[in-house]
């Protein structure tokens, strides 16, 4: 099935359209973010076809990123022809995305208080580069080269660095990182020094360095890959497409996800307004995003903490004053964020007006969790036999919490997205040494 796609602004007053190839992620008229916006109407009998695929012929079968290209063929492509697949699509021999589907855990269900048939996890740590990014760099990478790119370019808190490292790696592109120095989990650093990338040490948090690395990837044969690029958020709407999958497209009450620059909460919010526009799903799940206390800002401006104004989508209009003007405030008061879970310690997320979007299209919300919480949850995962890190510990913390506070009823079906694979070993190590912690195992001597 071929498809014709364009960019539009996402302000629906403004509707601003670019082509497919501009490397544009703000409206020039306005400044909002773009979204990918395709023409056709992608039939429902395609489900049958996405379950077959998996695992034959071609890596484009296996891929759980491009198996759904006909939701994403901003490509414009004959989806079904291999070779116009291989001539265009960037893919980690079909391994980004193949391994993740939403899985039971026990215990993890009896720490949070529900069902274990009614809750699901979903590991996007079993990507190649070990976390969720590599959803989203599969198809940020396959535009690059559509633009003619040569260079790929990202800030990072770590994940997006080893993802982005990993696909220029593979196809011969250099790619340069920008990174908060002395903040970043050497775990992910080193995956960005073995794959080859130019390190850009910025002094200072992940938000100035996101602000660097934003300009230079204006200059003529660069591209940034970070999540305000809609062709990211194009890849990662996948996430949501294979939990909804495995529950044979029978809508969850809840997807879950921890929350950073906003990304994840953008491309579900997107793959959602799709699917039921569509007429592909019939029911909308909420989208509850958790933030790290020490990391907060989308739960304070979403929940009123600020000026008493509750920040909504509006329409299309939220009120960005309001967020610059906390901006100034966490800037005036020294407010950087802070939390161990250093994947999301961000305090800019860029992506807020489509996270709001998506919150408002789910009726969703925002809550904030300890670091403590963030640790049990981690380690209860572990306790299944799963690998996830601090900051996917957020999702299980903030289920148990809605669950606490009765907002996620104990007949709920609840999918988490666990979105990365431990890569901080001392974490584990301190928790279990320290018998106060809830699910510590401390060593016999
Ligand atoms: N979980 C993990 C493991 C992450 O690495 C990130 C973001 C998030 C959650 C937040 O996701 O931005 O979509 O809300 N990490 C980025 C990075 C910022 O540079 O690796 P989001």
């Amino acid at each position: 099935m071929k498809q014709s796609a364009h960019l539009l602004c996402i302000n629906p007053k403004c509707g601003q359209i670019y082509p497919i190839v501009s490397r544009q992620i703000k409206c020039e008229k306005c400044g909002h973010l773009l979204d990918v916006e395709y023409k056709e109407k992608p039939p429902t009998k395609l489900k049958e076809i996405f379950y077959q695929r998996r695992s034959r012929d071609s890596i484009y079968n296996e891929s759980g990123v491009w198996r759904f290209r006909e939701l994403l063929n901003f490509a414009e492509i004959e989806t079904e022809e291999l070779d116009q697949c291989s001539k265009f699509l960037v893919s980690l021999d079909g391994a980004e995305g193949r391994q993740s589907k939403p899985y039971h855990m026990s215990k993890v269900s009896n720490f949070v208080g529900i069902g274990n048939n009614n809750l699901m996890l979903q590991p996007e740590g079993y990507n190649p580069s070990g976390s969720f990014k590599d959803n989203g760099m599969a198809s940020a990478v396959t535009h690059a080269k559509m633009t003619g790119a040569k260079k790929i370019i990202c800030a990072s808190t770590g994940n997006t660095s080893a993802s982005a490292g990993m696909f220029a790696a593979n196809e011969n592109m250099e790619c340069d990182v920008y990174i908060p120095d002395g903040q970043i989990a050497p775990g992910k650093l080193s995956q960005a020094y073995q794959f080859g990338t130019q390190m850009i040490k910025v002094n200072g948090n992940f938000d100035d360095a996101f602000t660097k690395s934003l300009d230079a990837a204006n200059e003529e044969g660069s591209y940034t890959v970070n999540s305000v690029n809609p062709f990211r958020i194009e890849g990662q709407k996948t996430i949501p497409f294979r939990a909804l999958e495995f529950l044979e497209w029978e809508v969850p009450d809840w997807i879950v996800y921890p929350g950073g620059a906003l990304g994840n909460t953008s491309s579900c919010g997107k793959s959602l307004i799709e699917l039921y526009n569509w007429g592909w799903i019939k029911k909308i799940p909420k989208i509850a995003v958790i933030n790290a206390e020490g990391a907060n800002t989308l739960h304070n401006l979403y929940n009123g903490e600020f000026e008493n104004e509750e920040l909504r989508w509006n329409g299309g209009s939220p009120n960005l004053e309001l967020v610059d003007r906390y901006y100034d405030y966490m800037n005036k008061n020294n407010l950087g964020p802070k939390t161990k879970a250093t994947a999301i310690q961000i305090g800019k997320p860029a992506n807020i007006a489509k996270g709001l979007r998506a919150l408002e299209f789910t009726n969703g919300c925002v809550i904030q969790v300890s670091d403590k919480e963030m640790l049990d949850g981690m380690s209860v995962v572990g306790l299944n036999g799963f690998d996830c890190e601090m900051a996917s510990g957020a999702t299980v913390a903030g289920i148990k919490k809605l669950v606490d506070d009765e907002i996620i009823k104990n007949d709920d079906i609840v999918v988490g997205i666990l979105t990365g694979r431990q890569k901080e070993p001392l974490l584990p190590i301190d928790y279990h040494n320290d018998p106060a912690n809830k699910f510590a195992k401390p060593p016999r001597i």
